[in-house]
């Protein structure tokens, strides 16, 4: 502490008298723009420079943020956490809770095959398809959670469309409210109605559908119905648009990505059982395809930062940062960096490997076979004849990469999807599985391809696609698809 610089000095956009820094946000030009919190970060790691610190101080409402753009430091704050690390609600959920309903609150803090049916003429998808898989995201957390089906995955279902609506309408007034000038304190803008609407809705949907089954079920038998339905109510409103990014992401890298979709493949073609219903065992033997996920996650992580609010004074960086100040590990610079994942913008799944992964061994094996004796036991000739070319023309660059990802090591706090400790998701287990089972299925069935240019990607407040997710499947093999129910 006492060779620690001074907080004031520690890098960072400087705020005017009066006005801070929220008129930024508020007049949203770029880099100081909600929807692309993502260049933010980036100007801020700028800012920090070398492994430092950067902070935004005095936002109306708000704590000063600090962001330590260095995963040792990272590690160092996590691991100093208290028994009950302290992440800030957002103001306007606090509002919501603890002002405006708080009669239905009370001081109860709370937790936080049907594609066939989509594709055009061209076997396209259509510009909604986002919107899909919110439905498919929100019908999976539906039934884990309150233990019945909603309905989402049914067109005509009018309380799924609103649900969905509801959503959307949620998670689009949240940076508005949260990041420009608190305007809804003084009057109730349209994000604020929006807002209050979706959560009124939500809270409704919870009540209503409380069944006798699913985990808030259980919840409910020890804590009661109130608790349950306000865990139920975070489980919706965290387990949506969460997932259903993450899928986005992780089909259009693989869509774009044809290698890695071909080894995928592979894989699937080997371990994933097409005449029962896959079980989580079954998911065990497809290590590629959890890496894809992580890969994709590392690039495009769904939430670009975690938070936690210190507790007592702090070393950061080298800088004091005072008790109450806001941390933001900005985890999405630092999976995107060189220092510590080697060509971070190539998308190579395999860096996340472990040697000892079966079907590592067993594409190694595949592949000296193929080169010995021309043929490859147990393997499918078809796919590998469309995959030889694209797996050797890169396969040299992989390993060039996954050597250097072996000489840094993966550093256990450079990619945090989930956060960490104690106050880490608790729904990644879920997530994972949700998303393993959407993208094997999909990948074995369709060759899906990608024909546009480049996504670009806004916060809001998950980081997801802009443009619409017009992928093309492809059916692989005609058998396939009369195999899945
Ligand atoms: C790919 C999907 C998902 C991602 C990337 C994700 C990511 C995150 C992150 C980064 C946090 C904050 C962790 C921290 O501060 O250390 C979080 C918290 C949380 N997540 Fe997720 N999440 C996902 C899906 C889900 C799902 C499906 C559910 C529930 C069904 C869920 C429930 C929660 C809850 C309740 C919290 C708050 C935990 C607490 O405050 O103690 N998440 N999630």
């Amino acid at each position: 502490m006492n060779s620690a610089r001074c907080f004031a000095y520690m890098p960072g956009p400087k705020p005017l008298p009066l006005l801070g820094n929220s008129w930024r946000f508020a007049l949203g030009s770029k880099p100081w723009r909600t929807s692309a919190l993502d260049i933010t970060l980036w100007t801020l790691r700028m800012l920090a420079g070398d492994g430092g610190a950067a902070k935004v101080a005095k936002l109306f409402g708000h704590p000063d943020l600090v962001f330590p753009f260095c995963a040792d430091e990272t590690a160092r704050i996590y691991r100093r956490e208290d028994a009950m690390p302290y992440r800030a609600v957002a103001p306007c959920l606090k509002h919501y809770k603890q002002e405006l309903r708080k009669d239905f609150f009370g001081d109860e803090p709370g937790l936080i095959g049907i594609m066939e049916t989509l594709v055009d003429n061209d076997r396209e998808l259509p510009s909604d398809f986002l919107t899909e898989l919110y439905k498919w995201a929100l019908e999976s957390v539906g039934a884990w959670a309150l233990g019945s089906r909603l309905g989402c995955l049914n067109d005509n279902d009018t309380e799924a469309r609103e649900i969905i609506r509801c959503i959307h309408g949620f998670f689009h007034s949240v940076p508005v409210l949260e990041l420009s000038a608190p305007l809804w304190r003084l009057y109730a803008t349209t994000a604020y109605k929006t807002y209050v609407e979706a959560l009124d809705a939500f809270r409704m949907i919870c009540l209503k559908r409380l069944a006798d089954k699913g985990v808030c079920a259980d919840i409910a038998k020890i804590s009661g119905e109130k608790v349950a339905t306000i865990l139920a109510l975070d489980l919706l409103l965290v387990g949506v648009d969460t997932t259903a990014a993450a899928a986005a992401s992780t089909m259009y890298m693989l869509a774009t990505n044809p290698r890695a979709k071909k080894r995928l493949q592979k894989e699937l073609d080997s371990y994933l059982p097409t005449n029962r219903t896959v079980t989580s065992k079954d998911l065990n033997k497809l290590p590629y395809l959890r890496a894809c996920i992580k890969e994709t996650l590392r690039i495009k992580p769904v939430i670009l930062g975690n938070g936690r609010c210190i507790q007592s004074d702090a070393v950061i960086s080298g800088y004091e940062v005072p008790k109450g100040s806001h941390v933001v590990f900005p985890h999405y610079i630092m999976s995107n960096e060189e220092k510590y994942f080697p060509s971070p913008q190539e998308y190579v799944p395999e860096r996340w490997l472990r040697d000892n992964d079966v079907n590592q061994r067993e594409v190694i094996r595949c592949s000296v076979s193929r080169s010995r004796k021309g043929v490859v036991a147990g393997c499918e000739q078809e796919i590998l004849r469309d995959s030889e070319q694209v797996l050797h023309s890169s396969d040299d660059d992989v390993t060039a990469v996954c050597r250097k990802q072996k000489e840094v090591g993966i550093h256990p706090f450079a990619s945090l999807p989930f956060g960490f400790g104690r106050r880490m998701c608790i729904g990644k287990r879920f997530a994972e599985a949700e998303l393993q089972l959407l993208l094997a299925k999909t990948f074995h069935r369709y060759d899906v391809s990608w024909s546009y240019g480049a996504l670009t990607y806004s916060v809001t407040p998950t980081y997801v696609p802009n443009e619409p997710l017009k992928f093309t499947l492809t059916p692989r093999k005609k058998d396939r698809l009369h195999k899945y129910s």
